[in-house]
């Protein structure tokens, strides 16, 4: 008997320009174009495997070993339907001796491989694993911007992770939803140098959801309303400029005035939300320090930091600035011995020993104690989602999670 199953993996974004705003909440269509970075899935993705089988009685998805309900009518739901909605347009309804694969239920099997405590987002990842895993089984020729329209009502962010290196997910105008896609700005092969340094910080309480946050931002911030309208436009224009001339002191500049810009918007919501604490503020400042040494000395930016709806930093950068970064993070946010995995192999085997360049001024910030950042990923800039062999199915041959 024929099986028909599909693995796929698929990278982690983090946006340069923010998307924060819907203006439809079902259909997920921004208030506003939003742009990132692909990160590299040789250390941050999301891998999942697909299977349609006629024995299976009902659509079922199991996330990190642990069943996930498929609520009717949810994002999950949504996505499933999409998906096998073209399969029935593009291939059965062309092709009539194909199987008729929409009409069976769906095994979906999920893993991230790094914990969800780390405060990663997953759901974009996840949700283009997803339906990349879908369109293999499904053997669909359709292109990765059609696939974003599908992913998009997964997540909004989850439109961007369908390709690799710099992505703009541009917000279109039918209320239908047809043209808010996203498309490659530039391949990761074309700017290879951009480095990203995560510095996971502490959180302990909940906080706001990002669906649930941008909306309340929707409905009462002024400042939003002059965001979308004047400010983000224009950088989308600057940004994709900088990006194709590898003009890091422009990408560098946008990437942060919209981090403080975002998190400028969360605080004017009512009630206002905060999403960076006291360690994400200090790692703003050494930040903002290193780069007021190199551009008084006439080199320009070194390093871009940009925060999501959490406290975790994200820090772009050229290659060769990351072991200096490494050096000051640590100085001011010591690690447990061991805790940072070299995959670059910065340090040549050798130890991690904190310091700051010279003429930093070392009072921008406090030192706190080991703990405050509690890891840091050294990652760079990636591939789209990879198409990956049987070997590394994650369903028995069963269907069943293995
Ligand atoms: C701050 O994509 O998680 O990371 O569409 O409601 O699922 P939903 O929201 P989500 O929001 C991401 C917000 C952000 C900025 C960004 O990634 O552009």
């Amino acid at each position: 008997m024929t099986v028909y199953q599909a693995t796929a993996s698929a990278p982690v974004n983090i946006a340069c320009i923010k998307y924060w705003g819907k203006r439809d909440t079902k259909l997920i269509l921004p208030t506003n174009s939003s742009l990132s970075v692909t990160l590299d899935q040789d250390h941050l993705r999301s891998t999942t495997t697909s299977r349609a089988d006629p024995s299976f009685t009902r659509d079922r998805l199991w996330l990190n070993g642990k069943e996930d309900e498929i609520k009717d009518g949810g994002r999950l739901a949504t996505c499933i339907r999409e998906m096998k909605r073209l399969r029935k347009e593009e291939v059965e309804d062309k092709n009539t001796d194909e199987p008729k694969l929409s009409t069976y239920s769906v095994h979906i099997c999920s893993y991230n491989n790094f914990p969800t405590a780390a405060g990663l987002a997953s759901s974009a990842s996840g949700f283009a694993a997803l339906v990349s895993s879908l369109a293999h089984l499904y053997q669909l020729p359709v292109s990765a911007s059609t696939l974003s329209l599908i992913s998009r009502q997964g997540s909004g962010s989850a439109c961007r992770s369908l390709f690799g290196g710099f992505v703009a997910w541009q917000m279109g105008s039918d209320p239908s939803g047809s043209d808010s896609l996203a498309v490659e700005v530039a391949p990761q092969s074309h700017w290879p140098d951009i480095h990203a340094l995560i510095c996971v910080v502490s959180d302990d309480k909940k906080g706001t959801s990002s669906t649930s946050g941008m909306q309340r931002t929707v409905e009462t911030s002024a400042l939003l309303q002059h965001r979308i309208n004047n400010v983000v436009p224009q950088r989308m224009k600057d940004i994709e400029k900088a990006i194709l001339e590898k003009d890091f002191d422009t990408f560098a500049r946008i990437t942060m005035a919209d981090s403080n810009q975002f998190h400028a918007v969360a605080l004017d919501t009512e009630p206002p939300i905060f999403y960076m604490n006291d360690v994400s503020r200090a790692i703003i400042a050494v930040i903002v320090e290193y780069n007021r040494l190199s551009i008084e000395a006439g080199t320009g930016y070194k390093a871009a930091y940009t925060y999501d709806a959490g406290p975790n930093a994200v820090i772009y950068a050229p290659k060769a600035n990351i072991k200096e970064i490494v050096e000051f993070i640590v100085t001011y946010f010591p690690q447990e011995e061991n805790s940072f995995k070299d995959v670059f192999s910065l340090f040549g085997g050798g130890r991690l020993v904190g310091k700051v360049p010279a003429g930093f001024n070392e009072n921008v910030a406090k030192r706190f104690d080991v703990g405050a950042v509690k890891g840091l990923i050294h990652t760079r800039v990636g591939d789209g989602p990879r198409k990956l062999g049987d070997e590394e199915a994650l369903l028995n041959a069963d269907g069943f999670p293995k």
